[in-house]
């Protein structure tokens, strides 16, 4: 196994962190890597905060479902699904006036270009994440980033079509940090070849058959006979995924009329 490869397998989930400030150098290469990532015609719809202020990394930690781990980290990058400059220079040169003489049309930014945003904004955040393992710099996603996302746009003093997609809390592995690899399902249940297979039952049965072996306890105070009974319970089902979907459904409002109804 290669070294990549192998850093891919090693890392995990980092919610602890190294109580020391990230070097400025790892912090370069770090944000350079996210630069080098991949975006639709190169271009690079997100923009990247760089918290470090203690009230502030607290108040996104509050905001993002109180997840206090998050104010510990050194730092906080905040990965943002920015199509604000690219309107405003398309404004700021004309584009709205020539487009229409050009009998093509112009059109505010649209739901294929929020999931274009949304894309490339990932893709940077992920070569952030793998670049800072190699420098022993370990993080953790926080899909709870849609939870309160007005609330986070206005910290942030976002404008118009900046969406906060991801937080990244970061900063070095402790010493004799043990790390415990999370297990995944089985390749077979999720690379097919050339066309999808569709699972039999049985199938199912036996992919889930270790998260059930894993994660399932029964208690008495609930009614789950199995894992996902329990799952949906503590996860799909729980208001919290509601807030998360009335977010995105006034992300959606605020980034096209065509949306409003949603508000
Ligand atoms: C989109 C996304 C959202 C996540 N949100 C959270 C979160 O809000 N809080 C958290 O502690 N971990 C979060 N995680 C981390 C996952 O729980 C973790 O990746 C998964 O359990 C696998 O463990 P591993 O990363 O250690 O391999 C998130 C990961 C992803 C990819």
């Amino acid at each position: 196994m290669n070294n990549i490869s192998q850093l891919l397998k090693d890392r995990v989930s980092l919610r602890r962190y190294e109580k020391k400030a990230i070097r400025e150098e790892d912090m370069e290469v770090i944000l350079n890597a996210a630069l080098s990532s991949p975006t639709a015609c190169n271009q690079m719809h997100y923009s990247i905060l760089r918290i470090e202020d203690e009230e502030r990394k607290k108040q996104i930690a509050q905001l993002c479902n109180q997840q206090k781990f998050i104010a510990t980290a050194p730092v906080v990058l905040v990965f943002l699904a920015d199509q604000h400059k690219w309107n405003r220079y398309n404004h700021l040169k004309g584009v709205p006036e020539y487009a229409k003489a050009e009998g093509i049309g112009f059109h505010q930014p649209d739901l294929a270009d929020l999931l274009l945003a949304f894309e490339d904004t990932m893709i940077a955040a992920h070569s952030a994440v793998i670049a800072a393992e190699s420098l022993g710099i370990g993080s953790c996603y926080i899909g709870s980033t849609l939870v309160n996302n007005e609330e986070l746009s206005r910290l942030f003093d976002l404008p118009a079509y900046v969406v906060p997609l991801m937080v990244l809390p970061m900063g070095y592995y402790p010493e004799h940090f043990k790390r415990v690899q999370t297990p995944r399902f089985e390749k077979r249940f999720v690379v097919f070849k050339e066309t999808y297979h569709n699972l039999s039952d049985e199938e199912l049965e036996e992919m889930f058959q270790s998260r059930e072996e894993r994660y399932f306890h029964p208690i008495e105070t609930e009614r789950a006979k199995n894992f996902a009974q329990s799952f949906y319970k503590k996860k799909t089902g729980h208001p919290f995924m509601t807030r998360t979907t009335e977010s995105l459904e006034k992300i959606l409002a605020g980034w096209h009329e065509k949306w409003q109804q949603l508000k």
